[in-house]
């Protein structure tokens, strides 16, 4: 039984219908604030609780036991950390307090977090590694940090492994079309543009043209989620063979400005994408860029539609069919 909390999200429910096809049993905890009740399949449990509440993942353990623990659930927008940074210390840090405690009580040894690029500060010129210097420019990203901290202490202490995966930006859906991002408040860059090109708003806010980049908009590097979630298989695969607990980065090795992910976009879906060029939003650095190089070499991770085309072309067949 492998457990997934924040199943029922976008990331958690490719997670979980990936496991499904591998022949796994799963069961999800998940609260439902942002996540779906449709996007757990039947064949998963769905166990409706909150990370802040301890004795609702206690019981959560208690029934299902798991042999190891996917770890998506918490808060995970960036702006809205910077205006409300104690529910993101309450929701991701002291949930996963909740969620260590209960592992050790009921014997579950192994854990996949579910980290992310924003411990790092930013980088200039070359792509970051894992051993580049964290320095998180929001509480989002400090709260991850914080739990990465909290697992190797913990694994020291005991005999709890790890593996802290740090996504940057994920994007795409399933190509099934069945399950994609479906955030009720949408933040994100790749669903905004594609939202802006079916008309459902008015246009594409750019958030910010005066950084030092190319064209003055942030650049990030894009991941799709099929290939991230293949990175959580056999992160699994490497704790079951008794490896060390490790961090790794996940991303392509290629950044992409806003604006181009806009110009990819317009390619995509054939249409124009009416622009506004607005201020800065709090928190962002200006670029994020991974070296993947020790996924692929000591995961063996190879991905296979991290390519920006086809992430938004998966992403804008769930926007059409939703
Ligand atoms: N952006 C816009 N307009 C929008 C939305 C975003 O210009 O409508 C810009 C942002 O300012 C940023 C870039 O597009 O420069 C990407 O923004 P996202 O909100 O899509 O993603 P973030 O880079 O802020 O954050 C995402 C996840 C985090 C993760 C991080 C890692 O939300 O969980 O990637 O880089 F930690």
């Amino acid at each position: 039984m492998i457990a997934v909390i924040g199943g029922a999200g976008y990331i958690g429910s490719h997670a979980v219908k990936r496991l499904l096809e591998k022949g796994e049993s799963v069961a999800v905890f998940d609260n439902l604030s942002t996540g779906h009740r449709w996007a757990v399949p039947d064949a998963a449990s769905l166990y409706v609780g909150d990370l802040r509440i301890s004795e609702e993942v206690d019981d959560f353990f208690k029934r299902y036991k798991p042999e190891a623990v996917l770890h998506f659930g918490g808060k995970s927008l960036v702006g809205e950390s910077v205006e409300k940074p104690m529910d993101y210390f309450e929701t991701n840090v002291t949930g996963t307090v909740h969620l260590l405690k209960s592992m050790a009580k009921f014997g579950t040894k192994k854990i996949i977090f579910s980290s992310s690029a924003s411990v790092y500060a930013g980088n200039d010129g070359s792509l970051l590694t894992e051993t580049d210097a964290v320095g998180p420019k929001n509480p989002y990203g400090a709260s991850k940090y914080m739990i990465e901290q909290m697992l190797d202490w913990a694994s020291k202490a005991g005999d709890l492994k790890y593996v802290a995966l740090r996504y940057f930006n994920v994007a795409g859906a399933d190509p099934s079309g069945e399950i994609g991002e479906a955030h009720a408040i949408e933040t994100h860059l790749v669903p905004n543009v594609l939202k802006a090109a079916l008309g459902e708003t008015a246009h594409i806010s750019i958030f910010g043209t005066d950084y030092p980049t190319p064209d003055g908009t942030c650049i990030r590097d894009y991941v799709h989620v099929g290939d991230l979630i293949e990175a959580h298989l056999l992160a699994l695969e490497y704790l079951g063979r008794g490896e060390d607990s490790a961090v790794f980065n996940l991303g392509s090795g290629t950044g992409f400005s806003v604006r181009e992910i806009v110009d990819i976009a317009c390619e995509v879906t054939g249409r124009d994408i009416p622009v506004e060029l607005g201020p800065r939003r709090a928190g962002d650095p200006a670029k994020l860029v991974a070296s993947s190089e020790k996924a692929r070499r000591i995961l063996g991770w190879q991905p296979q539609r991290t390519e920006i085309k086809t992430i938004v072309e998966d992403a804008w067949r769930w926007h059409n069919k939703k």
